[in-house]
């Protein structure tokens, strides 16, 4: 409970569609009887939007009708009426250009959905990377009481007796392709192993680093990101939450009084300890501005600057995958290790606080979740860099790139396009060292568009036939959370809109400095002044349409690529008090 007396069901939202004695209720009563409900059904009930992300081009969330029924008989027994509402899928694997262009779509669909409907609490079911940050920013907003079902993790893949993890393992065995050191057959075995089942990526890449983030919050049940997809557990996991929902709206429980400060500060120094995807940053900080929290770039950096790195999971970990993560003891065993770093005593969905949520937990496997002795790295899951390339910032992921390029500095081979670097890096004749710094620009929040995860620029054919698998890049892209190498990202502002990275010429000195977090391109600043003034914006990606709409209000990565008009204070005037 969280202090609030209990709501009586005359003061349910759905009463004001069910309750009155007018044309209009009639109309919406006899509506629920042409669907064969009885008024016994649903006359007082919480009724609990079930919102569902499923479809047939979303391979992460296959599991999904099963799991609705298991939602509703919950909910049935803790006495709501549940109801399922599709909505957007946004798959990762078919997405063009990227998912990443429909979170907000996704932000918005939700809490237009829940707004319009007679909803008095909501479960939202995602996991597939962008479907968690749009379901919390669509929820947050919305206000009704909500709990998040994490999709899960998919089981592990397996090749020729050897684990696969999804994605980390897709590049790593492409580079040995194009080295000419896996041959069709394999190539075609790697294929049909590395996704066996359904659920998200079992690497800890974007997918499951948005639910742990999700868990963290207290949005979820407690440690219910670690449970695998096909796991029995997964489904009574899922009852429970229609159980605990119906509870949640009676309680009166609103996600304002879970995504606190102290929750959002908790949850980065989660995703810290497990290695995050680097784009946590842009959907932790455009959830929590939904909330009214601040969260910098800075903050982040700080964050990461101090917490060690605790799963053992890849990519950033070295040797395991989710599986082996839930069976150390999954995400809460994880909180437990840090927890005298964490605000213990934020509220969580069931009602209690994440302290006595942690009480029980146990690591049963301290190679595979660490203990604050023996972490994987002692810092480093992020770093935000600054510099004349990137006044507004730049992140890189120190855990998973060779510590030889921490100090670097090399020539720059720009490229403004990425069918453009695709031909130059397969082109054996290339003229690149290991030295060069990869350079791709226009893939930013509008120049991509949408921020694709490109980040991870393919190493040219020219080097990797030498034996080469890193080298310093740089882009104003994403990364997938799969990926790995010393890849600066989210360059901001980005190219598109004449960001300094846009000044930049092949031959130019860049120089990386990440102990002092800087990021440099070797111009003086009048040379940079007749750049600037020579500079014209590329030419606009849409003239109508839903991306005409994102390209004119999306705003840039250390903002959380939200769209201006749907952050928290939007046209609210100045000195005017917050929402
Ligand atoms: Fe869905 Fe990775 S493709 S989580
Ligand atoms: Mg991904």
């Amino acid at each position: 409970m969280n202090g609030k007396s209990r709501k009586g069901a005359a003061q349910l939202r759905s009463a004001r569609w069910f309750a009155p004695d007018d044309l209009r209720s009639f109309g919406h009563r006899s509506r629920l009887m042409q669907l064969g409900f009885s008024e016994e059904d649903f006359m007082g009930k919480p009724v609990i939007g079930i919102l569902n992300t499923w479809s047939e081009l979303n391979s992460c969330h296959s599991h999904f009708p099963e799991r609705v029924e298991a939602v509703k008989r919950g909910v049935a027994q803790a006495g709501g009426f549940a109801v399922e509402l599709p909505t957007l899928s946004v798959d990762e694997s078919f997405t063009k250009p990227t998912s990443m262009l429909y979170r907000n779509m996704l932000a918005m669909e939700v809490e237009e959905m829940i707004r319009s409907h007679p909803l008095d609490g909501v479960v939202l079911m995602g996991g597939c990377d962008k479907t968690t940050p749009g379901l919390v920013m669509g929820g947050i907003t919305a206000g009704v009481p909500m709990i998040y079902l994490p999709a899960g993790p998919m089981l592990r893949g397996n090749y020729a007796g050897k684990a696969l993890g999804s994605g980390s393992d897709a590049w790593k065995y492409w580079d040995e392709r194009r080295a000419g050191n896996v041959s069709d057959e394999q190539w075609r075995g790697v294929q049909g192993g590395i996704a066996r089942s359904a659920g998200v990526c079992m690497t800890m890449g974007t997918a499951s680093t948005m639910t742990a983030i999700a868990d963290a919050l207290g949005l979820t049940l407690p440690g219910a990101s670690s449970i695998p997809a096909v796991d029995s557990a997964h489904t009574r996991m899922s009852a429970d939450c229609g159980r605990r929902i119906v509870d949640m709206v009676w309680e009166d429980l609103t996600p304002d009084q879970i995504v606190t400060e102290a929750a959002v500060r908790n949850a980065a120094i989660v995703a810290m300890a497990t290695g995050c995807s680097t784009n946590a940053v842009v959907h932790l900080i455009a959830m929590a501005r939904r909330a009214g929290v601040e969260l910098s770039l800075d903050d982040l950096d700080a964050l990461g600057r101090t917490t060690p790195l605790l799963a053992n999971v890849r990519p950033s970990g070295k040797d395991y995958l989710m599986e082996d993560f839930y069976f150390a003891g999954g995400l809460l065993a994880l909180i437990k290790q840090i927890a005298g770093r964490l605000d213990t005593s934020a509220i969580t969905a069931n009602g209690r606080t994440l302290g006595e949520n942690i009480a029980e937990a146990v690591v049963y496997n301290d190679d595979v979740i660490r203990p604050l002795s023996n972490p994987v790295y002692h810092e480093g899951s992020l770093a935000v860099l600054r510099g004349n390339l990137c006044p507004d910032g730049a992140i890189i992921k120190p855990a998973a790139c060779d510590p030889k390029y921490y100090v670097h500095e090399g020539p720059a081979l720009v490229f403004d396009s990425y069918p453009e670097m695709k031909k130059a890096i397969d082109d054996e004749t290339l003229d690149v060292t290991p030295d060069h710094v990869l350079v791709l620009r226009n893939a930013g929040p509008q120049g991509g568009p949408g921020m694709p995860e490109w980040g991870m620029l393919p190493i040219p054919k020219a080097l990797i036939k030498q034996g080469h698998r890193d080298m310093l890049r740089i882009s104003d892209a994403r990364m997938s959370g799969t990926s790995y190498g010393a890849c600066v990202l989210h360059v901001a502002p980005e190219s598109f809109i004449g960001g300094p990275l846009a000044l930049l010429k092949t031959g130019d000195m860049v120089r990386l400095d990440l102990p002092n977090r800087r990021l440099d391109m070797v111009v003086s600043e009048d040379e940079l002044a007749l750049r600037r003034a020579a500079w014209t914006p590329p030419a606009p990606h849409f003239e109508r349409g839903w991306g005409w709409m994102y390209s004119k209000h999306v705003t840039q990565a250390d903002k959380g690529c939200d769209f201006d008009f749907l952050e928290r204070n939007f046209g609210r005037a100045a000195g005017e008090p917050d929402i």
